[in-house]
């Protein structure tokens, strides 16, 4: 999907040298903050174009055709504040259905499936801005998951959720019969997955099975850990 990607913003070099094809079902990113991860998903997702190199799904550049995006990639952002567009929930569940060319009635219909398949049907009429951030967050979720997406990228989708949610949604993903690509600081919410891309300064540091990496990025994790300030990082 990517091949020799590379993303500079304000002459910064965000991230370089990124050949990846992404096949697997159970994709898990990591890497410490700033390291690219939330700009990788962006390129993947079409959001920015690459500095260099191409980014292709399933033979698409997912930055032009929008419309065929839809129905291959779904997104859950970092900041539920960056995704939520309608007033209230009812119609950000919808809005996206009725986008895949559903009706508005039949979109209304999984609409509401969606919220009593999730224990949430009382929040159907209720104003967005009425939610908690983690509520929000899991709004922005069932709104992805609605939409069943060949591949749905995850940027932390756990922050902020409250323990029995963050359960519940585990095994929501794991029955889940679509590619996931999973960004998250847990090594323990990976164990289960196929493969592992570890991030550092926009490069790709090790990429393999959570048997191999996932120890090694722990350890250094813990290494880093027990320094008391961060003397190297760019900033
Ligand atoms: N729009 C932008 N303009 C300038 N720099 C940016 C922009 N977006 C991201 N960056 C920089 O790119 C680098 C990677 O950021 P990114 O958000 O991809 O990191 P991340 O791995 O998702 O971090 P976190 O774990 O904190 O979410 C950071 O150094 C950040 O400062
Ligand atoms: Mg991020």
């Amino acid at each position: 999907m990517l091949e020799n990607v590379g993303l500079t913003v304000a002459s910064r070099v965000i991230l370089s040298g990124l050949t990846l094809t992404l096949t697997e079902a159970r994709i898990g990113i990591v890497g410490r903050n700033g390291s690219g991860k939330t700009s990788l998903l962006r390129l993947l997702s079409g959001l920015v174009p690459p500095s260099s190199g191409t980014v292709r799904v399933d033979g698409l550049d997912p930055a032009r055709a929008r419309k065929a995006m839809l129905s291959r990639l779904g997104i859950l952002f970092q900041n539920p504040d960056h995704q939520i567009i309608f007033p209230t929930v009812a119609e950000e569940l919808s809005f996206g259905l009725h986008q895949q060319g559903m009706t508005k009635s039949a979109a209304q219909t999984a609409m509401r499936a969606m919220l009593a398949q999730h224990g949430r049907s009382h929040w159907e009429d209720r104003p967005v801005t009425a939610l908690s951030q983690g509520q929000r967050h899991f709004l922005c979720l069932l709104s992805v998951l609605a939409m069943k997406p060949a591949t749905i990228l995850l940027d932390e989708p756990f922050a902020g959720l409250d323990l029995p949610t963050q359960s519940r949604l585990t095994r929501t993903f794991d029955a889940l019969p679509q590619r996931l690509i999973l960004i998250t600081h847990d090594p323990a919410a990976l164990a289960g997955y196929d493969r592992i891309i570890w991030l550092e300064e926009g490069r790709i540091r090790a990429d393999g099975p959570p048997s191999t990496i996932l120890p090694d990025f722990t350890a250094e994790m813990a290494r880093l850990g027990e320094v008391d300030a961060d003397t190297d990082l760019p900033d």
